[in-house]
């Protein structure tokens, strides 16, 4: 096979995702004991960046020092992207000076054509499209946050308000993975056909559902995971922030009332950063039943394990099998 890119979670089977996920998870356990192991030694990442960003970024320079490599911050005017030179030559040059590379893009074509040009892996740090990077990190955390007695395959996961890259992507990573997924938004800002197809045929695969829906009670009834992200899309500058306000506020607030028609469960997340008093109230945000922030910390717990398992495929698969062993090997010990 030849190099992979991490462009679109479609592109990936459940089992592959469940095996990112997993390697993740591994991989936090050691490092969280103090074993740092050198998966990345000598290895280099560039990271392309044409907007700001804290999680993305940080979460990627700091998984390459923790595993043994190196990060390159390649800003907008601190490259020739974007100025004298093309994507295409920007791919073919990087792809002789680093080992793999994440782009954010302002258009999803240019992290699609980087990947086309590039020798090496290119993984997408968020498009207007999509934000797969961000799929794999709420994964781990609704692993890490299951109701007690269920599987993901057991789950519903709402998200509450426009169908943002955030929201589409957490549509096809849901039905990818059996879950029950409900999009309550406005008409006019609710994921397009498009984005209904891959959901159906992710359904018809994984035995999950979806949903889109301006019924609150019907979006919230048993929701195990309710999601949102901030109403101000990146990419719309058709409407004043006043004018999209008034679209969304009040009725696709995330506050205590909304959340008190949920399972008793429930767990709050949000992909931050957050308007405070606009799409999620204070009260909800700092809830001990937000997760938001084990959200952005297992941001990551997704980079180690993407890295990972794109630069050393085989390694990782080694990785992940001694520390089952290890773990086996630990309980047998325990109980024999
Ligand atoms: N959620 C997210 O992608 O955050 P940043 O924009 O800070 O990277």
């Amino acid at each position: 096979m030849g190099v992979r890119n991490f462009i679109d979670t479609s592109d990936f089977s459940k089992q592959e995702l469940l095996d990112i996920i997993r390697l993740g998870i591994t991989l936090k356990k050691c490092i969280d004991v103090g074993y740092y192991p050198p998966l990345l030694k000598n290895r280099s990442l560039g990271m392309i960046f044409e907007q700001s960003s804290t999680r993305t970024r940080v979460s990627f320079e700091t998984a390459m020092e923790q595993l043994g490599g190196h990060a390159q911050y390649l800003a907008p005017g601190q490259i020739q992207l974007g100025g004298h030179e093309s994507v295409e030559d920007t791919a073919r040059v990087l792809s002789r000076l680093v080992d793999i590379l994440v782009a954010r893009v302002d258009r999803h074509q240019t992290v699609v054509d980087l990947a086309k040009y590039a020798s090496i892996p290119v993984i997408n740090g968020m498009s207007d499209y999509n934000h797969p990077t961000q799929e794999v990190a709420d994964a781990i955390t609704m692993v890490e946050h299951l109701p007690a007695g269920k599987r993901l395959e057991d789950c519903k996961v709402v998200f509450v308000g426009d169908a943002t890259q955030v929201c589409a992507s957490l549509c096809f990573l849901t039905t990818k993975l059996g879950m029950h997924f409900v999009q309550f938004g406005p008409q006019g800002y609710q994921l397009k056909e498009h984005h209904r197809a891959i959901a159906e045929a992710n359904c018809q695969v994984s035995g999950g559902s979806y949903l889109i829906t301006e019924d609150v009670d019907e979006a919230m009834q048993d929701a195990d995971f309710v999601y949102t992200d901030v109403w101000y899309g990146l990419y719309d500058a058709e409407l004043s922030e006043k004018e999209r306000l008034a679209i969304f506020y009040p009725k696709y607030q995330v506050n205590q009332e909304m959340i008190a028609k949920a399972s008793p469960q429930v767990k709050f997340m949000h992909c931050l950063p957050a308007a405070r008093g606009e799409e999620v109230t204070d009260e909800v945000l700092d809830a001990p039943y937000s997760i938001a922030w084990d959200e952005a910390g297992n941001r990551l717990t997704a980079m180690r394990a993407l890295l990972v398992y794109f630069l050393r495929p085989e390694e990782g698969q080694q990785f992940k099998k001694d520390a089952a062993k290890a773990e086996l090997d630990q309980v047998l010990a325990e109980i024999m």
